[in-house]
């Protein structure tokens, strides 16, 4: 059998169908469509990629640095900047120590599978990120998932592992999932995590910079101490990159141990000074927490009224609107790019249970009639359909 065969997948000839027929909703080149769009499909939530305080501070360290350091960070790839960068995520966590990677993807998946040994388990909440799932199949222990934020779930799986006489345990949740938007029942699973003497790592992607004291997180806003935290540069913080902070001794360990971080060329200066710069302003400007929330508050509501599928209110900044059908939600997701609205048409497996779904996600630079076009846009956008 042709290794190569599999690329004649069904799937591709859906999606050239689609592309034939001008509704391809991925690879879209946004810079080439004409005229304005009210973007609600990026995860830029406090606005912060075109602040100029933050394209300076980029521009410098290009100036500065070059345009790449060329090398990974064990050799020489590390600058002043990721250890001052370091230093400011700590103390926003509130931990004694933290690693700069150059990716969020890898953070995950070099820190589930460098501290799942072969005796151990990885059990991660069954929305998990594919990041998350990709760090939990690469490690050489075992790897099991509980129900969506059900703790009696995790505490089930937690029993069973000990009965069997397993290793130690890394579980692993979202503060807000990716996809649905919803907030993760970060308090209660720390809680059982500690009683049951698991560790617990919390990826506070889409929650850093929107939600909790200072932008904290999700954890920081329930007041507790997960093991580890881990968090991108590619939402709130305007930039690309993560970072994974929790004690001292882990993070020297995942500094020589973890191969996605040693293995792979050290975040690029420019990335690095945005993300330091984009930390600074997250921290100090509570207006865009309060915007942010604020804007997804009203986007919700407004798609309700109009009778779309959008569950509960958001804690965060995506909305989500299910759609079920994948032809209907690209469909939509084309009519709405006409009316001059952007969103992000999700399919499996990015989402599973709900089928099809526009994730909406809002800035806090959008203002209220930004949020007042994208529903108009969505009336008239569903009326072309029907
Ligand atoms: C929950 C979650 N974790 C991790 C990542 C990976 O981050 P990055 O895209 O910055 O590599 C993402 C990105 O989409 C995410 O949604």
């Amino acid at each position: 059998m042709d290794l190569f065969a599999k690329c004649q997948n069904p799937r591709l000839e859906e999606y050239r169908a689609a592309q034939s027929m001008g509704l391809m909703p991925f690879f879209f080149e946004l810079d080439a469509w004409p005229g304005d769009l009210v973007m609600l499909g990026s995860n830029n939530y406090l606005g912060l990629a075109h602040d100029p305080r933050v394209r300076k501070a980029a521009a410098e360290a290009l100036e500065t640095f070059g345009t790449g350091c060329t090398g990974s960070r064990l050799m020489n790839g590390t600058l002043s900047l990721h250890r001052q960068l370091e230093e400011e995520l700590a103390d926003w966590m509130g931990t004694e120590s933290c690693l700069v990677f150059t990716t969020g993807y890898s953070v995950n998946l070099g820190t589930i599978s460098t501290l799942v040994g072969p005796r151990d388990l990885a059990l991660v909440d069954a929305a998990s990120h594919a990041s998350v799932v990709d760090g939990a199949r690469l490690c050489p222990g075992r790897m099991r998932s509980f129900g969506h934020n059900s703790v009696p779930s995790l505490r089930r799986r937690l029993r069973a592992w000990a009965d069997q006489g397993g290793g130690g345990a890394l579980v692993v949740v979202e503060g807000v999932y990716s996809m649905e938007g919803d907030l993760g029942a970060v308090e209660p699973i720390v809680g059982a995590c500690r009683e049951m003497g698991a560790r617990v790592l919390v990826d506070e992607a889409h929650s850093l910079g929107v939600i909790g004291p200072k932008g904290a997180g999700t954890a920081a806003q329930a007041g507790v101490r997960p093991d580890l935290v881990m968090g991108t540069f590619s939402k709130s913080l305007a930039s690309c990159g993560g970072f994974l902070a929790g004690p001292h001794d882990v993070i020297e360990y995942m500094r020589i141990a973890c191969r996605s971080f040693l293995f792979t060329a050290s975040g690029v200066p420019a990335a690095v000074a945005a993300a330091l710069c984009a930390t600074r302003i997250a921290r100090d400007e509570e207006w865009r927490r309060e915007a942010v929330c604020d804007r997804a508050r009203q986007l919700h509501r407004g798609l309700a009224d109009l009778g779309f599928q959008v569950g509960e209110p958001p804690p965060a900044a995506i909305v989500p609107v299910v759609i079920g059908d994948d032809w209907r939600a690209a469909l939509l997701w084309r009519a709405l790019l006409e009316e001059g609205v952007y969103t992000n048409c999700c399919v499996a497996p990015a989402v599973s249970k709900s089928g099809a779904l526009l994730r909406c996600s809002v800035e806090a630079t959008q203002d209220e009639a930004d949020i007042d076009r994208a529903l108009l846009a969505f009336e008239v956008a569903r009326s072309k359909l029907d």
